[in-house]
């Protein structure tokens, strides 16, 4: 329905509440009518049993526990009380326990096998935060499609990705696993992603459904710290939050997870207002909503619930229908329905989505469609799953700096000095969750390098991290061991160009690695500082799992490439890259701070009442740093340059506008660009940020060649969400925006009737 009414900028149109379309799936009512079928055969204790999920919790393919926790899950599933489990993987591990689940218990319900398949099973592709800097959706979306093969043949057939929190504080460990801080370009890549991994038929054997998480708001912890407080207007709530969200379930994302963390007061695991109202009414999401690992029973320590029984009854209530790890609702659930604190309807509505999706899967087709050794032994490192793996993470890498062109370098005349722990180790560069790899399976930069060149030498310099350093363990970054220093040094003063691999280990990002520092951990920075002093001629080759704070490398090294941690490929895709066989096309999808004391730093911002220098000091700013960004949003470097020129706009009616602008590669190398769309809403209802991306093309010009690159705008790019949560399209003046980064745009403007 649109309406209109009046407001401060003049006229606006609502065009429905929340939602601006809604494509969110109907149901198949011969599923259903099935669905009806079973719910009459459960006992309210099956019903249960479904929401009900459990970690792996016995080797399954030993012998059956005898006693101990093991044993009580182990009866539990025999009678139906499990209805998914996490971290089983393997074909013969997954086939024991679905067996258990169809031939054992009383209805044979098939179990959903649910795994952390983040950036790949085994062959492992680019972090996400990486693979976002393609901005290749195509590219993006075959990545899935490897991660998604290898993982139904391994069993499973739920991965919890992709992360769709938009995320603006490079503290927060957790900014690897998402797409950034935009959430346009963060819904376009989390759909891509979901296309990937659920494919077209989601019954099919090598699809697997995908889950949207963390609902809602986990990205903006307070001070990116793990797990925090986290408190938020409804204006970034709507328009900066929950956009990708919206997104996914209208691209049929089959699940979604819910978040530690408390938002504006409400833990999003009892928080209605996101999950029913929001989620299932207004978009109508069809799919079941998991909690995040023991989140309802978190709820207690929030001071939100008062024990796990009273937790169990707030997040069912609330539409978290799955409860993951905290056995709330296997513990207390039928109590609390006998009672009536939690009605049955609340019950059979969570199971008729849990059963949905595993009907859709084709479970109760077939329970042991992905459990074939064959189909297992021939997925696994696939050597066409290696080469998409290699194609995305060439796309990943972003040119920072290159100044004199000293890249890229040339296999024959130079003598190189390879430098860092980080260009040997074949562990981190697979980053952070990727839970299923095999450790040491990635190929080293050094191992890289080798095919283009033996003109070079290797020294260590420094460790990036010492002790035990894995999924759980925390790193010591402490490291005061200079002994590498010297040969370093030596070597750097003897050759011509020095390749120097610094950064983060693979397990100084992802879940509870906050840092409070944001520059070179260890002594990293002091060895760049004293090679630096030897030779000047240094490529830093980036290896992190976030944005770093690196102003004196960017102040004085001449060549900055930021590889992120690239998956099983990454020595080969830096090589091809350094070597000049693939001409660097990524553009930042995350603003890179010049300190931490900037963060949160974004380019989406809102105007201050002061935001212009003046010669006082009232004004927006900070008295020792710049407001700018180190390297903004949407940068990246290519070996060659474009030009941009002509930028029109053309309407011919309100609901058919055209923005154009001519790209011309006036370099003399073949090369890819992402031209990106900014509009700026100048006067409306509620502020409006400086820039917000509303459309970006990926071309490939050759040497001399220009194209024109159109975007249409319609009423989706003008509106946004009010502070009611409706979408509303105003009319007034628009700054509209094209070019080569956030920063760095031409600019002209459109009146919207
Ligand atoms: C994470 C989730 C993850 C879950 C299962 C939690 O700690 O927050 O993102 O899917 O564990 O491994």
């Amino acid at each position: 329905m649109k309406r209109r009414l009046q407001a401060l900028s003049g006229c606006l149109i609502i065009i429905g509440s929340i939602c601006f379309s809604n494509l969110a799936a109907q149901t198949n009512p011969v599923i259903e009518k099935k669905i009806d079928a079973l719910l009459r055969r459960m006992t309210l204790q099956e019903k249960i049993g479904q929401m009900n999920q459990y970690n792996g919790f016995w080797e399954a393919t030993g012998p059956a526990p005898k006693d101990g926790d093991a044993k009580t899950k182990y009866d539990m599933l025999k009678k139906g009380l499990i209805g998914s489990v996490l971290n089983v993987n393997g074909v013969q591990n997954v086939r024991k326990l679905q067996e258990i689940a169809v031939k054992e218990t009383r209805l044979g319900i098939p179990l959903i096998f649910g795994m952390d398949v983040i950036h790949g099973q085994k062959t492992i592709l680019p972090i996400p935060l990486a693979e976002a800097c393609s901005w290749d959706l195509k590219a993006i979306e075959q990545s899935a499609r490897v991660a998604a093969t290898e993982a139904s043949a391994q069993g499973i057939n739920w991965t919890f990705a992709p992360m769709v929190d938009v995320t603006r504080d490079a503290r927060w460990g957790r900014v690897m696993e998402g797409a950034g801080e935009d959430p346009y370009l963060g819904s376009k890549v989390g759909v891509a992603r979901v296309k990937g991994f659920q494919g077209t038929d989601l019954a099919a054997n090598n699809t697997i459904a995908a889950c949207a998480k963390h609902f809602a708001g986990y990205g903006f912890v307070e001070a990116g710290r793990e797990y925090n407080t986290v408190d938020i207007g409804t204006s970034t709530l709507y328009n900066i939050i929950l956009p990708p969200f919206k997104a996914l379930v209208d691209n049929q994302v089959q699940t979604v997870m819910n978040a530690f963390n408390v938002i504006n007061g409400i833990p999003s695991t009892g928080n209605v207002m996101l999950q029913k109202d929001i989620l299932k009414n207004k978009w109508k999401f069809k799919g079941f909503v998991v909690s995040d690992w023991a989140s309802g029973a978190e709820m207690v320590q929030h001071g939100f619930a008062k024990d796990l029984k009273d937790a169990a009854a707030i997040a069912v209530n609330a539409g978290s229908d799955m409860d993951m790890e905290s056995s709330a609702y296997i513990k207390h659930l039928e109590e609390l329905v006998k009672s009536g604190t939690v009605p049955v309807k609340n019950i059979d509505e969570a199971v008729r989505r849990i059963l949905r999706v595993k009907f859709l899967l084709g479970l109760f087709d077939d329970p042991y469609k992905y459990c074939d050794e064959k189909r297992e032994k021939e997925a696994l490192y696939n050597p066409a799953h290696q080469s998409k793996a290699l194609e995305v993470a060439k796309k990943s890498i972003v040119l920072l700096k290159n100044e004199g062109s000293l890249l890229p370098l040339s296999s024959q005349q130079q003598k190189i000095a390879l430098i860092g722990a980080l260009a040997n180790d074949n562990n981190s560069p697979l980053g952070s969750w990727r839970v299923c790899s095999d450790n040491n399976t990635a190929i080293p930069v050094v191992a890289g390098i080798q095919q283009y060149t033996r003109n070079f030498t290797y020294a260590k310099g420094v460790t990036v991290y010492q002790g035990i350093h894995d999924f759980i363990h925390e790193a010591n970054i402490n490291y005061t061991d200079t002994t590498g220093f010297q040969e370093a040094i030596a070597l750097a003063s003897q050759s011509q160009v020095v390749v120097m691999v610094l950064g983060e280990s693979g397990f100084q990002t992802g879940e509870g690695r906050s840092r409070t520092e944001l520059g070179l951990p260890g002594l990293q920075q002091q060895l760049l500082e004293r090679v630096y002093a030897v030779n000047k001629n240094i490529v830093l080759v980036l290896m992190n799992g976030r944005p770093l704070a690196l102003p004196w490398a960017a102040a004085h090294i001449p060549a900055i490439l930021e590889c992120w941690q690239l998956g099983t490929q990454t020595g080969n895709a830096i090589a091809a890259v350094l070597f000049g066989s693939y001409n660097p096309s990524g553009k930042l999808v995350m603003s890179f701070p010049r300190s931490v004391g900037q963060v949160p730093i974004y380019y989406n911002h809102l105007s201050t009442g002061r935001p212009d220098s003046v010669e006082l000091v009232f004004w927006s700013h900070y008295s020792d740093e710049k407001n700018s960004p180190l390297y903004p949003f949407g940068y990246g470097l290519s070996y060659t340059t474009f030009a941009y020129s002509n930028l029109k706009v053309q309407s011919s009616n309100p609901t058919d506008v055209r923005v154009s602008v001519t790209v011309t590669n006036n370099g003399n190398r073949a090369g890819e660009e992402v031209v990106q769309l900014y509009i700026h809403d100048k006067v409306a209802s509620v502020a409006r940020p400086v820039k917000e991306l509303k459309g970006f093309e990926k071309i490939t010009l050759s040497p001399g060649q220009s194209q024109e690159v159109q975007f249409r705008l319609t009423d989706e790019t003008f509106g946004f969400y009010n502070n009611n949560g409706q979408f509303v399209v105003e009319p007034g003046d628009f700054d509209i925006m094209v070019g080569t980064n956030s920063a760095s745009v031409l600019s002209t403007h459109y009146y919207k009737n």
